[in-house]
């Protein structure tokens, strides 16, 4: 059973994966780290040699490939996964995966992302914490009906990171 981590960025999709992996004994995987291995190129690099109708075409193959490859591990994606190319449908269609949504608010994200816009193609042109989570509204509008297929949905506001992975190990057995 495959484990898929669903979530804007800085929903803490890397971190508590890493953790779950930990408390399950299975491998994690980062869909970002492992395209920045397989590209031989960052993300922020991806972006401005490639542009990022490539990034979107190889995040869908190297996904698809590691669905088809893949048993019992964490897999995390990257915030955009969700909502581009077929990537939801073949998430919900995979027999052996649980997909979790962790739901962040607009102000929380914000306040979040404000101090790790610098990696994030999408995120470094806002100067202000008002342009910023302006964006975060608007892109959370677009991208929630996406996220929402999810198997599972775990708020992530106000929580801490135990109460979270509990939630998470609660639906496994
Ligand atoms: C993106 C999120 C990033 C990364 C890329 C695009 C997005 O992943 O895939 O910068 O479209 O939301 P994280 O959610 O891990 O930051």
């Amino acid at each position: 059973m495959n484990l898929i981590l669903i979530g804007y960025m800085g929903s803490g999709k890397s971190t508590l994966g890493r953790k779950l992996a930990k408390k399950l004994n299975h491998p994690f995987i980062d869909l970002d780290d492992y395209i920045e291995d397989q590209e031989q190129l960052s993300i922020p690099e991806l972006f401005k040699t490639r542009g990022e109708i490539y990034f979107r075409k190889k995040e869908n193959e190297y996904l698809k490939a590691l669905l088809e490859d893949q048993d019992n591990v964490v897999l995390a994606l990257g915030g955009g996964t969700p909502c581009y190319a077929n990537n939801m449908a073949l998430i919900t269609a995979h027999k052996n995966a649980t997909s979790f949504y962790f739901k962040a608010g607009i102000k929380e994200l914000t306040s979040r992302l404000k101090h790790e816009k610098e990696n994030r193609p999408l995120l470094n042109r806002f100067s202000t914490d008002d342009e910023l989570m302006e964006f975060i509204g608007k892109h959370m509008f677009e991208r929630s009906a996406y996220y929402n297929q999810a198997d599972v949905v775990i708020p992530v506001d106000n929580t801490t990171e135990l109460d979270v992975l509990d939630k998470v190990m609660s639906h496994l057995v």
